[in-house]
């Protein structure tokens, strides 16, 4: 039983800082994004009994820096992300919260398994390999943790999670990113929260009430993105702690009270390819949700001196007449989205101009679809 998928990571225009439900990986707030389509994860997860009592799972870059995890399978339940090693003479494993997420995954996939035809699925192989540089800092666990998802299930022979593109997103969802549910659909999509209306303590409605939706295909509008690799180190604190420390944040309540609508103009702004609409609300956002980092407790600070350099270069490229806006991830490195007509000199900008010291490389996407089943044995 083996399946194979490919998924592209993507840039969030409204995000989201902070979770309503950590277990659940709910938002506090719905998002949209655009998929890039030079950052893409390919993946097979393959279940055997010739794979012992193990599930592995390795992962690759484009720059030849790859990582390999294996734990006996059944040993990742609960919270604790120390597991034992393969026997007691090995040292527990620490794995951070996203790699933690990938071992529970399979597990959640064995138990659904369990659930709809009664036997138990084997240990699995897994293996991803991104189209894009592993070390060099880009936001890209949306990629990986899509492909994984949507790999997993069909390789345990669960293709209705798949066919679902629904209900893939929110098995996506519970791998541990709220962001890479949106990677499930085509071109510009979102991820709906549907807030207060549903009761807290109910999980199997708070579960159904958040999923990915598509805003428009990968055809509808031909933005580019530009990633600008400013720093290649991996970012210090990880999206998944920054979701826990925004709580404490003094400016939570009031990004809550400033989202009220802004999902739904962003999303009207795509349909109508509104792109100085989209770009007012884009770096308005970005800001906004950057406060709450720089005000909580303890204050996480993903700018460089590049990054604001970037930011200021992109308002002087936007007031002398370019359709550019800048939007930043979880870290250093600004998403610079271009229309057609300004592509070229914002591409000469980058080269040229004052900001060119800060720029390591640069990677360039379109909109691109979805995640997609490329081969299943
Ligand atoms: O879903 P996560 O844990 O990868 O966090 C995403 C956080 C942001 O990229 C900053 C926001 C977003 O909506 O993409």
């Amino acid at each position: 039983m083996r399946a194979t998928t490919v998924s592209p990571a993507n840039i969030a225009f409204i995000k989201y800082w902070g979770r309503r439900n950590h277990e659940l990986f709910i938002p506090l707030s719905t998002t949209n994004s655009m998929n890039l389509s030079s950052c893409t994860a390919t993946t097979t997860v393959e279940f055997s009994e010739e794979f012992g009592d193990s599930d592995t799972i390795s992962i690759s870059g484009q720059d030849g820096v790859s990582k390999t995890m294996e734990l006996p399978f059944e040993s990742v339940a609960g919270k604790d992300k120390k597991v034992k090693g393969r026997n007691s003479e090995q040292p527990p494993v620490v794995l951070d919260e996203k790699s933690a997420e990938l071992f529970r995954t399979l597990e959640r996939i064995r138990l659904l398994y369990s659930q709809e035809n009664g036997g138990q699925l084997p240990a699995a192989r897994v293996s991803s390999t991104l189209s894009f540089p592993m070390s060099a800092g880009i936001a890209s666990s949306a990629a990986g943790i899509s492909a994984f998802t949507a790999a997993g299930l069909v390789a345990a022979g669960l293709e209705r999670y798949f066919e679902d593109k629904q209900e893939l997103s929110r098995q996506v969802r519970k791998t541990g990113s709220a962001s890479a549910a949106r990677s499930v659909l085509g071109g510009f999509t979102e991820l709906l929260v549907a807030g207060n209306k549903v009761d807290p303590g109910d999980i199997e409605a708070q579960d159904q009430s958040s999923y990915a939706a598509q805003i428009a295909d990968e055809n509808h509008w031909d933005l580019t993105d530009i990633t600008v690799v400013t720093e290649s180190s991996s970012k210090k604190v990880s999206s998944s702690k920054g979701h826990e420390l925004a709580e404490t944040s003094s400016l939570l309540n009031a990004r809550i009270a400033y989202l009220e609508g802004k999902p739904e103009k962003a999303r009207q702004a795509i349909l109508e390819r509104d792109f100085m609409t989209l770009a007012e609300l884009a770096e308005a956002d970005w800001i906004n949700m950057f406060a709450v980092m720089m005000t909580s407790k303890p204050a996480v600070f993903y700018f460089n001196p590049g990054s604001i350099a970037l930011y200021h270069k992109v308002q002087e490229l936007r007031a002398s007449g370019l359709e550019v806006f800048c939007t930043f991830d979880a870290g250093p490195n600004p998403h610079l989205i271009c229309a057609n007509s300004s592509l070229a000199q914002v591409r000469q900008a980058l080269k040229d101009s004052d900001v060119a010291g800060f720029v390591s490389f640069t990677l360039e996407s379109k909109p691109v679809a979805g995640t997609q089943l490329i081969e299943k044995i």
